[in-house]
């Protein structure tokens, strides 16, 4: 245990686990997804999915890392032999990919806070333009991707405790200072109302299949689930420690952050009456627009400290996805912390030009495959084969494998530590019965349903 490092408390995995949950996933996806989808009547589904299956799957991973006490391929092996080890390592290849093209995006939220901050940005006549142009010109992006995966590599190189969690208990309270900030003066403006009830007021009519199936692939990805981030988080706390409860408070948090970023971004773009369904480029395009008008001052302190939240948000995802292949390098082939970190944000940094490369700076990448209808580029379908069919294929797994290998007698168990009174009580009821039932089923559809779609041409949403 002392060799491989853990958290200092609870609290420690509570802010550690939170701010790997709290990303662009929050602050970037979770307001345009919800824009696009018809704004309250999303967000009462998202919640739903939230505890339904989130907190389950949740609370399954941390249960298995800490009784593992090793990385996903570690403690699937450990539990569960050989072919289930296959489990744990495909999730750590999920993780360096995401983290590849993640830290592109990461890139850009940096790039323009600086931008904004110390450069001109806010002097730009045509921001959609600005932004076309800033994600094809591949020296800024160079740069500022190299920059952040640099940052994220000395962080996760100073060990679980000084680096991972002392930067996590740090800039999760500081964003959230920041978004009650941008929200409170987001309110005063002229027609914020109106993005307000937008965001509040649900019209049931506008859910359907697609909504519903969407609001469970943005829960999942904005709980780090499916992937071992938190069977690796998980192996570092202590026996002592209420797994439930800690888990309860990680989920409360990341949804906060989701509703508290809706909550900050809508009012902003409705009170220069754009439009809400505007895509990716609600926070890069938009929001632009919005802290023009603000003025130069208000303008570079609102705008400035929006990218610099977004930037702490997506620091603290991207060292909990360099984080997993970190550890497996140093618990199975015992490399040192230093040699493993260099290595893994290497490759992870090499895996992802190709993505960077494409949205313009390089024909063939932006235009890589074709499926699904349409053109796709390099990052799409990295995006669509590492996260959005692989995180509930890696939750489906995670829950058969609890059901019929471990036992859900063994998941209580290992609950029960830290929670006395776990077994017999209506949770842990509900946690068995959700992932031996509920969970394989729904993540597996989901699964079934996005690969048909995708590659198959089948239209069943
Ligand atoms: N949850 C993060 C977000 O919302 C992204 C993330 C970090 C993640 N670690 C992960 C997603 C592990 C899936 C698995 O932006």
């Amino acid at each position: 245990m002392a060799a491989r490092g853990g958290f200092s408390n609870k609290l420690g995995f509570i802010a550690a686990a939170a701010g790997s949950a709290v990303g662009l996933g929050n602050i970037w996806q979770f307001p345009y997804v919800t824009g696009q989808n018809g704004g309250a009547a999303f967000l009462l589904v998202y919640i739903g999915w939230i505890f339904l299956i989130g907190l389950p799957v949740m609370v399954g991973e941390i249960a298995v890392g800490r009784n593992a006490q090793s990385n996903p391929y570690g403690a699937y092996k450990k539990l569960g032999g050989k072919s289930w080890a296959y489990v744990g390592l495909f999730g750590i290849i999920c993780g360096v990919m995401i983290l590849s093209f993640y830290n592109v995006v990461a890139g850009w939220a940096f790039g323009y806070f600086l931008e904004l901050s110390f450069g001109n940005l806010l002097n730009e006549q045509d921001y959609s333009g600005f932004f076309s142009a800033y994600v094809a010109d591949f020296r800024d992006n160079l740069f500022f991707s190299i920059a952040f995966m640099v940052i994220t590599a000395y962080i996760v190189y100073r060990g679980v405790q000084k680096g991972i969690e002392g930067t996590s208990k740090v800039l999760m309270p500081t964003l959230f200072l920041i978004l009650i900030f941008i929200i409170i003066y987001g309110l005063t403006l002229p027609n914020a109302m109106d993005g307000v009830s937008f965001y509040l007021l649900p019209d049931f009519s506008l859910i359907n299949g697609r909504t519903i199936y969407t609001a469970l692939g943005q829960a999942f990805f904005s709980l780090s689930l499916g992937m071992g981030a938190l069977i690796t988080y998980g192996s570092y706390i202590s026996r002592n420690d209420n797994i439930v409860n800690s888990a309860i408070l990680v989920t409360i948090a990341d949804t906060a952050v989701a509703f508290l970023a809706g909550l900050m971004i809508f009012p902003l773009v409705f009170s220069q009456g754009q439009s809400p369904a505007e895509g990716p480029g609600l926070v890069f395009v938009a929001l632009l627009g919005v802290f023009q008008t603000m003025g130069p001052l208000i303008g570079k302190i609102v705008g400035g400290g929006f990218f610099l939240l977004l930037c702490f948000a997506a620091l603290t995802s991207t060292i909990s996805l360099l984080e997993v292949p970190v550890a497996f390098l140093v618990d199975e082939k015992k490399w040192s912390r230093k040699k493993a970190v260099s290595a893994m944000a290497l490759l992870i940094f090499l895996i992802g030009l190709p993505s960077m490369l494409g949205f313009g700076a390089v024909g063939a990448f932006t235009e890589f495959v074709s499926y699904e209808g349409g053109v796709k580029s390099f990052m799409d379908l990295v995006q669509d084969l590492f996260f959005v069919i692989s995180l509930p294929l890696g939750g489906f797994l995670l829950s058969v494998f609890i059901s019929t290998k471990w036992k859900t007698a063994g998941l209580s168990e290992e609950i029960s530590h830290g929670n006395p009174s776990y077994k017999g009580s209506f949770l842990e009821k509900f946690f068995n019965l959700m992932i031996v039932y509920v969970c394989p089923v729904v993540l597996g559809a989901m699964f079934l349903l996005t690969v048909l779609q995708k590659f198959f041409g089948v239209e069943l949403i």
